[in-house]
Formats: structure tokens, C-alpha cells, sequence
């Protein structure tokens, strides 16, 4: 028992002794981990999933106004509305900034007839039959279901579960015994 105790009062002492280096050795592992963290956890997970083309939302829809139909024209009439063909973006990019990097990357997709591969980045489970044409005809607008689309960079992803599907239609007072409608 004394021993012990003779033992831990020398440690202790010479931890005072060195409590300078000590410090500095602690703070620089603290200064590892927190480097390493930013290194490995993935932006992805903050700010959105990264897309073949930096494509942003922010600018197009919200600085530069362009209607969402411009990009997304089956959404009222189709079951899966889709993203744009990069012809679309063409139709602009042929005359704006047409030097950027970004853009020769869309003339390579567009001059090899590859289909950008877009990432999708909202989820709903297979069995569910939703389809936009009730909803917005109803006069809903994207913002009820995809929040400001119009102030984001990128994306970030989303599942839509039940629970959204029937709060709204709660809410609304709109059908809610739709076993038949909403589950194939
Ligand atoms: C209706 C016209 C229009 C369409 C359609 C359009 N864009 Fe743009 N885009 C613009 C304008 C305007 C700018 C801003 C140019 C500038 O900075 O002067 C821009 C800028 C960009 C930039 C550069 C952003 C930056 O950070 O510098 C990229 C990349 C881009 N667009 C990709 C696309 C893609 C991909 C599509 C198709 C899905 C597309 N655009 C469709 C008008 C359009
Ligand atoms: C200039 C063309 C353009 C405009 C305008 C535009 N979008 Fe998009 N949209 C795209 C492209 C390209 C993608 C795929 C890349 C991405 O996810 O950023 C996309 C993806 C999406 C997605 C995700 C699809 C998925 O599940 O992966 C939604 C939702 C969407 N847009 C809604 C909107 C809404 C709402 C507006 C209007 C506020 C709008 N978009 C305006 C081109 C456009
Ligand atoms: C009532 C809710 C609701 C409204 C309103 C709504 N959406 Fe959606 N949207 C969804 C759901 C749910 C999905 C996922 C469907 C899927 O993955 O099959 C989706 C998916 C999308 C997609 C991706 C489709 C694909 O094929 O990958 C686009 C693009 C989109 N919406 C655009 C719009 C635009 C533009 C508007 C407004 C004109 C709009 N949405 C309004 C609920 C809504
Ligand atoms: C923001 C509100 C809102 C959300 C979220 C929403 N809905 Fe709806 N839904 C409505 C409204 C309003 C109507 C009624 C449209 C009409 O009367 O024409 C409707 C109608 C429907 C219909 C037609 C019902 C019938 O009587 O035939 C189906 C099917 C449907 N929704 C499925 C879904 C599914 C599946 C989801 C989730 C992925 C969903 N909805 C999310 C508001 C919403």
C-alpha cells in the first residue's frame, strides 16, 4: 500500500514536472483529431450530395428566377417527372459562360450522347404510388413538399415516409383511406 502510494506521488510529481510539454503534446492531438474529422467525415453529409455537374439550384432558380417547369415540364403529367436532358442546359449554356469548365463538361455528355448521371437524392418506398398531377393541380406548390429548393447549392437528400403523406392529408381534410391509391 505505502509502496503504491510512494509510486502515484512520484508520478504526480513528475507529470507537475512536465506539465508545460505535457500540454503542448495534448493540445497537438486535439489539433490531429479535429484535422482528422474535418478530413474524413464527408461534406456530403452537410451540405448535400456532390453531382457530376456543381449544378445549383440557389442561382438558377433563385437568382436567376428560372421557373422550376422550365426544368422539370412532365411533373404535372407524369409519374416520374425527371431531370433535364443536358440539351436543356444548352439551350442557355450554348451562349452564357460558354468557356467554363463545367460547360465543356456538359458539351463531353451532350457530344457522346451519355445521359448526365445525375444523383437522385429524395427516396420513397417503392410500393408507394405518389404522382404530382392531384397535388399541384390542387395548387400545392413545390416549396409544401421540397422546402426552399430555390436557396440551396446542392440538394441535400430526403425519404419521404407515410407520416408526411398523411399529416398533409390530415391537415387538408383530403382522402385519407387511400390503402388502395397509395400502395400498389
Ligand atoms: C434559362 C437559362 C439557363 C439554363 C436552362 C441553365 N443555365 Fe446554368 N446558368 C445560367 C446563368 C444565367 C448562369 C450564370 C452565368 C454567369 O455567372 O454569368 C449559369 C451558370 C451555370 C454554371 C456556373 C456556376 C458557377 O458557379 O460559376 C453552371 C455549372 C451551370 N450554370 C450549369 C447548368 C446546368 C447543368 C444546366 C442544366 C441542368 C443549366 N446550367 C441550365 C443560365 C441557365
Ligand atoms: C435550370 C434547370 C433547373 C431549374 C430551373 C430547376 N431545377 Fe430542379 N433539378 C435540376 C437538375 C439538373 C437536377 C438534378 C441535380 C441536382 O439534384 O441538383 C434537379 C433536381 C431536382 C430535385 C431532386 C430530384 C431527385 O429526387 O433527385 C427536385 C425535387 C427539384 N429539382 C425541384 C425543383 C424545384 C422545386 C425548382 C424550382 C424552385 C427547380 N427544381 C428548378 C434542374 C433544374
Ligand atoms: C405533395 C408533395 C409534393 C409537391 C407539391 C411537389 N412534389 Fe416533387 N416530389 C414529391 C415526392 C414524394 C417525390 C419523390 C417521388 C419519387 O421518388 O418517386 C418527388 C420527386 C420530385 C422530383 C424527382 C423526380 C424523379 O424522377 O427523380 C422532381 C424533379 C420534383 N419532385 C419536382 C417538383 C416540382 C418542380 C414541384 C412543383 C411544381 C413539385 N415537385 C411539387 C412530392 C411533391
Ligand atoms: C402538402 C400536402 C400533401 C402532401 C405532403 C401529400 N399530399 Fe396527397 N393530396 C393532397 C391534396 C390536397 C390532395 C387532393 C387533391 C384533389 O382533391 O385533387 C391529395 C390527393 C392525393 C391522392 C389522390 C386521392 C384520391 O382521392 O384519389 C393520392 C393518391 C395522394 N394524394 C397520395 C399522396 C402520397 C402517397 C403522399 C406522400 C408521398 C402525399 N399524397 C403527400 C395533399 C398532400
Amino acid at each position: 500500500m505505502e509502496a503504491l502510494r510512494a509510486a502515484m506521488a512520484d508520478a504526480w510529481r513528475w507529470v507537475r514536472a512536465n506539465r508545460v510539454p505535457l500540454a503542448v503534446l495534448g493540445g497537438s492531438l486535439a489539433l490531429v483529431a479535429v484535422f482528422l474529422l474535418l478530413f474524413y467525415a464527408p461534406p456530403a453529409a452537410w451540405i448535400g450530395r456532390p453531382q457530376p455537374i456543381p449544378f445549383s439550384h440557389r442561382l438558377h432558380a433563385g437568382v436567376k428566377a428560372i421557373a422550376c417547369q422550365y426544368c422539370h415540364p412532365y411533373v404535372e403529367s407524369s409519374n416520374h417527372p425527371g431531370l433535364p436532358p443536358v440539351a436543356k442546359c444548352l439551350h442557355c449554356h450554348n451562349y452564357i459562360i460558354t468557356n467554363h469548365w463545367w460547360i465543356r463538361e456538359e458539351h463531353r455528355y451532350f457530344n457522346t450522347g451519355t445521359p448526365t448521371p445525375w444523383k437522385k437524392v429524395n427516396y420513397l418506398a417503392e410500393h408507394v404510388l405518389f404522382n404530382h398531377q392531384r397535388h399541384i393541380r390542387f395548387g400545392l406548390e413545390c416549396q409544401n413538399c421540397h422546402e426552399r429548393i430555390e436557396t440551396m447549392d446542392r440538394l441535400k437528400g430526403k425519404h419521404f415516409y407515410m407520416g408526411f403523406c398523411i399529416d398533409c392529408h390530415t391537415q387538408k381534410k383530403v382522402n385519407l383511406s387511400c390503402w388502395l391509391a397509395c400502395h400498389s
